[in-house]
């Protein structure tokens, strides 16, 4: 057996499903391994007199069987793959040895070179695995884990973000995907929004949302702007519905780019439902809601513990004395915890002095975050007795989120 790395390893996806796998040791490069092989359908037993609480969990769980010793000679009978990931070199070079008698390949972890198979860097996208070796062939530096793992990031970012071999896919997502783009900072958005992105053909999009996104696509493909800009002029939800039917019955494949998340004020369930009745297929990407991100990345925790054990989400669209309120804000001042107004920008005023008016005290703490994520976040503190007058005074416009509660005192950036 060779005992260096400059003869490169022979690739192969190993099947395990069913299989027998030994795994013999129960520290942290089993706690690595493990979920990778019982993703593979491998039968493990590992054999370990003690195991960290992970793996201790697989094993309550019924995941691997634990066999609760050290090693001995004979383990690794009928096993096809095995691993030697014990603290004690001798050991290690024991299991090797018996793997080697008994032709199981073995990946040893305190000396790679000196087992018969490696573990590549491994990641996945999109239903692709990608699994680096590196070896000291061509006068390369030899086995280089570190080197294999930042090719695989390197290979996996760009497979995920769709820059590499989006036009070489083969059946794209049919139909229309409403992604949620995220609160704006373009790096807010899924891994899995941003490939639909790049396998797009037509993206409808809204003014809110990752908008530095749109620049990165390539020149083919069909921009159309949704825009409901709050108070201003909107293209009818009637309208932007009808173009997305439009372009997925044309084969196109659609990206309906929104702003947070999809299901939080953003409508996305009207657009599924009209999609659904006119037979187009829907698929859904969950955003990063601006509820919670615009508050956390201002430096707010919508939750702390001691402070708010709850919060709830409110949209501020219509004010509390308008008849088509939904909202009961007389209940809502009663609540202790913190308090997410979306849209609420027009109707601070009114809002506040609701909450006021129904037991909210005057002095709670309430910040205000406009377009929070981008580079032009701006961030106001106030009470609720101010709020309104402050938000006036500083020019605070949508988007903004307001965050009500006692949360908003706490945390390093706390005013
Ligand atoms: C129509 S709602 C859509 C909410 C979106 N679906 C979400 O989950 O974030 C629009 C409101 O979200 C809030 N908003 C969205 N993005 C924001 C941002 N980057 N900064 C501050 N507020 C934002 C504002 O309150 C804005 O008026």
């Amino acid at each position: 057996m060779s005992e260096t790395s400059a003869t490169p390893a022979y690739p192969v996806g190993l099947r395990l499903d069913g299989r027998r796998v030994v795994l013999v040791g129960g520290g942290t490069v089993a706690q690595r391994r493990l979920p990778a092989l019982l993703a593979a359908g491998a039968r493990v037993t590992l054999v370990a007199p003690e195991a960290t609480p992970s793996v201790e969990a697989m094993a309550t769980a019924g995941e691997i069987t634990w066999e609760r010793r050290a090693w001995r000679d004979g383990d690794l009978a009928d096993a096809w793959y095995a691993l030697a990931a014990t603290d004690d070199a001798a050991v290690n070079a024991a299991i090797v040895a018996e793997a080697e008698a008994r032709r199981v390949w073995c990946v040893r972890a305190d000396d790679a070179d000196r087992g018969t198979a490696w573990t590549p860097a491994t990641g996945r996208s999109d239903g692709i695995t990608v699994a680096v070796l590196t070896s000291g062939e061509h006068g390369a530096a030899g086995r280089d884990p570190r080197r294999a793992a930042a090719i695989r990031d390197a290979v996996v970012a760009r497979l995920g973000d769709g820059t590499l071999g989006a036009e070489q896919r083969g059946p794209r997502t049919p139909g229309v995907a409403l992604v949620g783009g995220g609160p704006g900072d373009p790096d807010l958005i899924t891994v899995r929004g941003r490939r639909l992105l790049a396998q797009a053909d037509v993206v409808v999009a809204d003014r809110l949302g990752p908008r530095d996104l749109l620049d990165e696509l390539p020149p083919h493909v069909e921009v159309i702007d949704a825009a409901k800009i709050p108070y201003g002029r909107a293209m009818a939800q009637e309208a932007i519905n009808a173009v997305l039917v439009e372009h997925a019955k044309a084969g196109r494949s659609v990206v309906r780019l929104k702003g947070g998340d999809p299901f939080v004020f953003g409508r996305g369930m009207e657009e599924a439902e009209q999609l659904a009745a006119e037979g187009v297929q829907v698929t859904v990407v969950p955003g990063i809601s601006s509820a919670i991100s615009v508050p956390g990345a201002a430096g707010i925790p919508v939750t702390h513990r001691g402070v708010a054990h709850e919060f709830t989400v409110v949209s501020g669209h219509v004010a509390p004395d308008d008849p088509r309120s939904l909202v009961d804000w007389t209940a809502l001042a009663r609540l202790r915890g913190t308090l997410v107004l979306l849209m609420a920008v027009e109707n601070l005023g009114a809002i506040a002095a609701a909450l006021r008016a129904h037991g909210r005290p005057d002095d709670t703490p309430v910040a205000i975050v406009q377009e929070g994520t981008m580079a032009t976040e701006r961030r106001v503190d106030a009470t609720l007795a101010t709020a309104a007058d402050r938000a006036a005074a500083q020019d605070i416009r949508p988007p903004a989120v307001v965050v009500i509660g006692d949360v908003v005192a706490v945390g390093p950036t706390a005013p």
